[in-house]
C-alpha cells in the first residue's frame, strides 16, 4: 500500500475566508463534475484523462524495446521537441536521473539525453553539431502538428548531420518520430523516409501528453522505469475519479485552495521546490498551467523558484515586494540516502552544533523556517507533501496536475484545453517567414511593423 500525496493549508487557512472557501468548494465540484461528464469546453482533448489504463502492456514493451534499441547504437539521444512536445520528457528525466551521470566516465554505456528545438539559437545548434560530430547518436522528433517551426528546423540540421554520417540506410535506423497518426509535414517526412513512427492520439493536447510516447520513449531512453511512472499515474486516476469521494479529492482541493486565493487578489502562484531535481518539472508545471489557464484577460500567473537557491535571488521579493503572490510548497519525504553531519575539530566553521544531525533535518528546517516567513510575509502557502522522489509519485504528480488543472480552468470560466495565443505567434511566425499562404498575414504584420510596400 503506497502513502499518499498530501496537501496541508495550515500555512493558507489564514488567507482565506470562510465565505469563500465554501463557494470555491462548491464551484470546484461543479467544474470536476463538468470534466468528467465531458460536458465542458474543449471536452474533444479529454483523452488524457483515461490515458494511463488505455496504456497497454505491448505498448510499453514496444517502447521499452525501441528505447533498448536505441541505447544500444546510440551514445546520446537528442529529444527534438517544444512545449507539450518536449518539456514533460524533460521534466521526469532531470527529476529521476543523476545529476552527474553524464560527467561520470565509468558510466559510459549509459545513452544520455539532449534537447533541440526548443528555441532558435545559432551558437546553440552549432555546438550540438559540433559536439555531435564524433558521437554515436539518434533523434526523437516529437511535434504533434508536423509543423512547429522550431523542432522542424532543428530536426532539418540533425537529419543532415545522421545522413553524412550514417547514410541514408543508417539514418532510418537512427530516427524515430512521434507525431499525428495521419497530418502534417512530419508525418510525411517520416512515412517517406522509413522512420519508426509513435502516434500522438488526437484527442491528447501537447501540454497533457507526457504519459504518451512525447514523453514515455525518452524517459525509457534515459533509463527510468515507465511502468513505475504510469503505475502512479493509474492509482491517481483512480483515486480522482472516484466520484463518491470529492471531499477528499486532492485535485478539486487544490484547485478550489488555488482559486480561493487568487479571488484574494493573489494572481502570482509560485510552484517552490526544494530539490534541484525538480526545476523541469516546475517548467512542466507552467506551461501545463499557464498555457490552459491565461484566457479571457484571467488566470493565475504560473511561477516558479527552486529553494533554498532562489531565496538568496527571489527571497526578498516573495518575503517583501508587492503582495500578489501566493505559494505552492513541494516537498519531498525522505531522500535516497541521508547525509549526517559530522563533528569537526577546532570548529573553524562554528557548524559542529549541527554534529549528528542529518542534512535533511537540516533542509526541513529551512522549509519551515522559509514558510513561516513568507506566510509573515502576507504569502499565503499550500504544502504538497510527496512521500518520495520516484517514477511512481512522479507519475502520481503528472496525473494530479492535469486532472487539478482541468477542474482549475473550468472554475475560472476558461476552455483549459485550447491555446489560441500560442497559435497566434505561430502563425505570425509562419507568415515572417514567407511561408506559402500566410502572404496577407504577412502584408498585415509589415503595416503594423510601418515597412513600407
Ligand atoms: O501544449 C501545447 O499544445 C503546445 O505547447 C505544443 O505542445 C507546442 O506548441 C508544440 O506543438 P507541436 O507538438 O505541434 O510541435
Amino acid at each position: 500500500m503506497s502513502q499518499n500525496i498530501q496537501i496541508k493549508t495550515r500555512f493558507s487557512d489564514r488567507f482565506i475566508p470562510s465565505i469563500s472557501l465554501s463557494e470555491n468548494k462548491e464551484s470546484a465540484i461543479a467544474a470536476y463534475k463538468k470534466l468528467i461528464s465531458r460536458s465542458g469546453e474543449g471536452n474533444e482533448f479529454l483523452g488524457w484523462i483515461d490515458l494511463p489504463d488505455q496504456i497497454t502492456n505491448e505498448n510499453l514493451s514496444r517502447l521499452e524495446n525501441t528505447a533498448k534499441r536505441i541505447q544500444e547504437i546510440s551514445d546520446y539521444l537528442v529529444v527534438v521537441g517544444i512545449g507539450g512536445s518536449y518539456l514533460g520528457a524533460r521534466a521526469v528525466i532531470e527529476a529521476i536521473q543523476n545529476p552527474f551521470s553524464a560527467f561520470d566516465k565509468s558510466n559510459s554505456s549509459k545513452t544520455q539525453i539532449l534537447y533541440a528545438g526548443h528555441h532558435l539559437d545559432p551558437d546553440y545548434h552549432n555546438e550540438l553539431i559540433n559536439f555531435l560530430k564524433d558521437k554515436d547518436f539518434s533523434v526523437n522528433v516529437i511535434s504533434k502538428s508536423g509543423t512547429t517551426t522550431e523542432p522542424a528546423v532543428a530536426f532539418r540540421l540533425l537529419i543532415d548531420l545522421l545522413e553524412e554520417k550514417y547514410g541514408k540506410e543508417g539514418t532510418k535506423s537512427r530516427v524515430v518520430a512521434t507525431t499525428d497518426a495521419s497530418k502534417g509535414a512530419l508525418k510525411k517526412f517520416a512515412d517517406d523516409y522509413g522512420f519508426e513512427t509513435f502516434v500522438i492520439p488526437d484527442d491528447v493536447g501537447g501540454r497533457f501528453s507526457v504519459l504518451t510516447p512525447v514523453g514515455l520513449l525518452p524517459i525509457a531512453v534515459a533509463g527510468a522505469n515507465i511502468r513505475d511512472l504510469v503505475k502512479g499515474a493509474q492509482e491517481m486516476r483512480t483515486d480522482l475519479l472516484d466520484e463518491n469521494n470529492t471531499t477528499t479529492n486532492l485535485a478539486i482541493k487544490y484547485a478550489y485552495l488555488r482559486n480561493a486565493i487568487y479571488q484574494t487578489g493573489r494572481k502570482v502562484e509560485i510552484l517552490v521546490n526544494y530539490n534541484p531535481a525538480f526545476h523541469y518539472f516546475s517548467e512542466w508545471w507552467k506551461q501545463l498551467y499557464g498555457e490552459s489557464e491565461g484566457k479571457s484577460q484571467k488566470g493565475i500567473f504560473p511561477a516558479s523558484v527552486d529553494l533554498t537557491t532562489d531565496l538568496h535571488s527571489m527571497g526578498q521579493y516573495i518575503q517583501d515586494g508587492e503582495r500578489m503572490l501566493f505559494e505552492t510548497v513541494v516537498s519531498f519525504g525522505a531522500p535516497k540516502k541521508d547525509i549526517e553531519l559530522v563533528e569537526r575539530d577546532g570548529d573553524v566553521d562554528g557548524l559542529n552544533y549541527l554534529k549528528g544531525k542529518q542534512l535533511s533535518w537540516v533542509g526541513e528546517q529551512a522549509t519551515l523556517g522559509t514558510l513561516v516567513a513568507h506566510t509573515d510575509g502576507g504569502v499565503p502557502c499550500i504544502e504538497l507533501n510527496i512521500p518520495k522522489l520516484n517514477e511512481f509519485y512522479i507519475g502520481q504528480l503528472i496525473y494530479f496536475f492535469e486532472f487539478a488543472c482541468g477542474v482549475s480552468g473550468y472554475m475560472l470560466g476558461v476552455n483549459p484545453f485550447d491555446q489560441p495565443g500560442v497559435e497566434d505567434y505561430k502563425n505570425n511566425m509562419f507568415a515572417l517567414l514567407g511561408k506559402k499562404g500566410y502572404e496577407a498575414q504577412k502584408k498585415a504584420i509589415e503595416k503594423k511593423l510601418g515597412v513600407k510596400e
